[in-house]
């Protein structure tokens, strides 16, 4: 148990808030432990219909927490919090519905591409710095955003790693609507309270249709992506970047071959 995720159950509808304002909302593995948990709860408890994943008014996730980072992906990445997590999310059939305001930074950015219906906050802060932290791809993203933005814009969000604001998200098809961020949370939690009111079995249905054509494929480049970022995460350029983060500058990748 960790008081850093807070869940609750109301009307059908499974509440699970990022709750770690003073570090912006980054994910340590209890916290991807309890993420994890809850959808489980979810899926073992046919009177939870959805789930809404949100934060604060001001934050959703800046991400995995960076000192964790230097602890490594130990054994499979299926096995590991984050890894179970993102099967989890990416394989539960039950709705799952997203809140996001402020930063919504690497995973903040990647576990949405497995949401349902996604709100964002015009004070969100979408980024995948993945490769700008010597890292790669994780959660599906090298697979889903090709496929669904073309290659090349795939590529500028996740080479370049530049921050993107809920207007291009909303013009690139990743979420539902930009909202102001006092409504972000009501918008999406109106759209749960519809979602619970449908017939819950053909809701179910429709995501594991909605998933199936990329679910085999889908998995074969999580397990990829994370062996890959196992890698990554013990490489001298994580190590710069991460160094350069706690030293607030810009890190040097100039003596990398
Ligand atoms: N892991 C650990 N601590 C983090 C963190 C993270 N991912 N993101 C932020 N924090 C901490 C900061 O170190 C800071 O701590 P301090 O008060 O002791 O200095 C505190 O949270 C507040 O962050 P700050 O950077 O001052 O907030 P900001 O509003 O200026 O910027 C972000 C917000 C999200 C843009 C910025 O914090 C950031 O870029 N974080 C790293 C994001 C990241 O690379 N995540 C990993 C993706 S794979």
């Amino acid at each position: 148990m960790t008081e850093l995720v807070l869940t609750e159950k109301n009307n059908h509808i499974l509440t699970v808030r990022i709750n770690r304002l003073d570090r912006k909302n980054a994910l340590t593995h209890d916290m991807y432990t309890a993420l994890g948990d809850a959808i489980e709860q979810a899926q073992n408890d046919s009177d939870i219909r959805c789930l809404l994943y949100t934060g604060s008014e001001d934050c959703f996730t800046a991400g995995n927490d960076l000192g964790d980072f230097a602890a490594g992906l130990p054994g499979d990445f299926e096995d590991t919090p984050v890894g179970r997590f993102l099967f989890l999310l990416a394989t539960t059939n039950k709705p799952i519905v997203a809140a996001v305001n402020g930063p919504a930074v690497g995973i903040g950015t990647t576990m949405l591409l497995h949401c349902d219906l996604v709100f964002a906050g015009n004070n969100t802060h979408f980024q995948m710095p993945f490769a700008n932290l010597g890292l790669c791809p994780e959660g599906g993203s090298s697979l889903l955003l090709p496929s669904w933005l073309g290659r090349v814009r795939a590529a500028e969000l996740l080479m370049l790693g530049d921050a993107f604001t809920a207007d291009d998200a909303l013009r690139m098809g990743l979420i539902n609507r930009a909202c102001k961020p006092a409504q972000t949370e009501t918008a999406a939690l109106e759209a749960c309270t519809r979602l619970a009111a449908q017939p819950p079995a053909a809701i179910r249905a429709t995501r594991e249709l909605l998933n199936r054509a990329t679910a085999e494929e889908l998995k074969t480049t999580m397990l990829a992506e994370g062996k890959l970022f196992a890698e990554r995460l013990k490489s001298p350029e994580n190590a710069e970047a991460i160094t350069a983060f706690t030293e607030k500058r810009k890190p040097d990748f100039s003596n990398f071959s």
